[in-house]
């Protein structure tokens, strides 16, 4: 039976992936690297430093900077970051998403969240969408980003479920990785994701049914 639906953030519930993006392309530019959207991409999911790390590694600077400069430049990307998340209003959320929690209330099925972002409580409030969710993961508890399963394993313990009777939705390729590592159900948002049971091209084509339809078919 299906428990639990846990939900990614940045690029399902909203479209953080581009501020994201601002924040770090600018942050980039003053030390002299450029990143552009494709490699974008592969900050999806990861943390605030090891996306750092790896930006670094991109403009081929990755020993330039010692520890301390590293924390520096990642609170200068997270001051940007913030700063433009007070664009974020209910109007924000993705397509489909809030008709979704709803649907999910009112079948009883419990609602997580597993974002590695330590900004994800200021994002729910801002969305207004901070009651519609049973537990949210704490990001600053775990030790690994995704693909490890960590932060969806810390959801399916905070909600009281197994992964085995969970389905988790993800838009980044680490994120598919992290929901199969821990043998919960994949539903990928996206064109060119790998290792999703479900694979919708956007957040649009997400709702009740569907879901309920992937897991009869997985359950039968
Ligand atoms: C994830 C994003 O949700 O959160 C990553 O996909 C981001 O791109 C990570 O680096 C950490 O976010 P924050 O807000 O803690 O810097
Ligand atoms: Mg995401």
């Amino acid at each position: 039976k299906l428990e639990a639906v846990i939900f990614d953030l940045d690029g399902v519930v909203t479209d953080t992936a581009h501020l994201h993006f601002i924040a770090w392309r600018d942050v980039a530019q003053e030390i002299g690297i450029t990143i552009d959207p494709v490699f974008n991409e592969q900050l999806k999911g990861i943390s605030r430093m090891a996306s750092l790390q790896r930006i670094l590694q991109h403009g081929g600077k990755a020993a330039h900077f010692s520890q301390a400069e590293c924390e520096a430049l990642c609170a200068r990307k997270n001051n940007r970051y913030v700063a433009t998340l007070s664009s974020l209003t209910p109007a924000s959320i993705l397509p489909g998403i809030t008709d979704l929690l709803h649907d999910l209330r009112a079948r009883g099925i419990r609602i997580g969240l597993a974002s590695v972002s330590l900004n994800a409580p200021i994002i729910l409030n801002a969305l207004g969408i901070t009651p519609l969710f049973d537990y949210c993961a704490d990001a600053s508890r775990i030790k690994h980003s995704k693909p490890d399963p960590e932060i969806f394993l810390l959801a399916c313990r905070g909600l009281g479920v197994t992964a085995q009777h969970a389905i988790g939705i993800e838009d980044a390729q680490a994120g598919i990785q992290a929901i199969n590592a821990c043998g919960m159900a994949a539903v990928g948002i996206g064109d060119d994701l790998t290792g999703a049971g479900l694979l919708l091209p956007s957040t649009r084509e997400l709702n009740w049914h569907r879901l309920d339809a992937y897991w009869q078919r997985l359950h039968s």
